[in-house]
């Protein structure tokens, strides 16, 4: 009888978590929670795992997929190096990009994915008793506009965001309704708005919450053609809105920072800016530096 026991607990233990391979990008095919989309959930849990790990959440770029975003950047070697978890979402639609017109993706626990990638967070948060004061969210194009989407929808679950050649969160809304619409206004540079109206946007997301937020860099490139660089302003302008500092009048701008040709903006310690001129779509992923602003270096 004993024995029965022990085989079957050593089963079952197998079989919870039988997809997940420490060390290597795995599917997760557990009951993690309600996926409303349907979207793909796959993770790299370090083989030098933390005891309480912290999770970054990186979301790829249209035509992407999480694996091409596992293999493109460099959150997995560093997993290894800092002993933290990744998130990959894929995305549930043809041309792959992500949900970031509908109502339900711009509403917090409105059934879009952005629902669906939070309760990744949560899930993975319990399954291996992550910290949750490292908990962030980075992503490319397509990835970065939901980066922006997940800070408003979500701000309670992240820490830290970085945004990777976007747009504001809610400049790609659709008057109709659609579901992982393309929106050329926006990404054409075309949808302006003051500080306050892009702020009370990314607060309606989530009426009424007042809690913390996670503090925001944003990159973009100047000779970006896919979306214009006109969405790093109007994005710089949201946040600054949000965390009630001046647009116009930033503490600090450093030229040639990170590198050269960079500029760094420094609205406040919520809100760093880096505008990339002569670089296109999409700002190279920077791991060195994406460790510095979520703490790990
Ligand atoms: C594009 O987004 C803006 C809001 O940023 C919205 O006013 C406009 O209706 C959208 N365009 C389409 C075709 O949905
Ligand atoms: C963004 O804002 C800066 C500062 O106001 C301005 O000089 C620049 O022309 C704007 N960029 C674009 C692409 O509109």
């Amino acid at each position: 009888m004993r024995l029965f026991f022990f085989l079957f607990a050593l089963l079952s233990s197998t079989l919870t978590s039988a997809a997940i391979t420490r060390g290597q990008f795995s599917q997760v095919t557990d009951s993690w929670g309600s996926n409303p989309t349907n979207t793909g959930f796959y993770i790299y849990v370090p083989r030098n795992l933390a005891s309480k790990p912290g999770i970054i959440v990186a979301i790829h770029y249209c035509t992407g997929t999480a694996q091409a975003y596992y293999q493109g950047t460099p959150y997995a070697q560093l997993a290894e190096q800092y002993g933290f978890i990744v998130i990959y979402p894929s995305s549930p639609y043809s041309g792959t990009c992500w949900d970031v017109s509908s109502h339900a993706a711009l509403t917090h626990n409105g059934g879009g994915d952005s629902n669906s990638i939070a309760n990744m967070v949560t899930w993975t948060t319990s399954q291996y008793n992550a910290d949750t004061s490292k908990i962030f969210v980075t992503g490319s194009s397509s990835g970065a506009m939901m980066t922006n989407v997940m800070a408003a929808t979500y701000p309670e679950l992240f820490k830290a965001a970085i945004v990777y050649s976007g747009v504001s969160a809610g400049c790609f809304y659709s008057a109709a309704g659609q579901v992982d619409a393309w929106n050329s206004s926006c990404a054409q540079g075309q949808v302006e708005a003051s500080p306050q109206a892009w702020a009370s946007i990314a607060e309606n997301m989530y009426p009424g919450y007042s809690g913390a937020r996670p503090k925001m860099q944003i990159y973009h490139g100047s000779i970006d053609t896919t979306l214009y660089p006109e969405n790093y302003n109007e994005t710089c302008k949201q946040w600054a809105g949000v965390f009630g500092y001046n647009y116009g009048a930033p503490q600090q701008v450093e030229q040639n920072n990170p590198q050269s040709q960079y500029t760094t903006t420094i609205w406040g310690p919520n809100l760093h800016g880096i505008y990339a001129t002569g670089v296109g779509h999409t700002v190279p992923v920077n791991g060195a530096r994406d460790m510095q602003w979520f703490g790990f270096a």
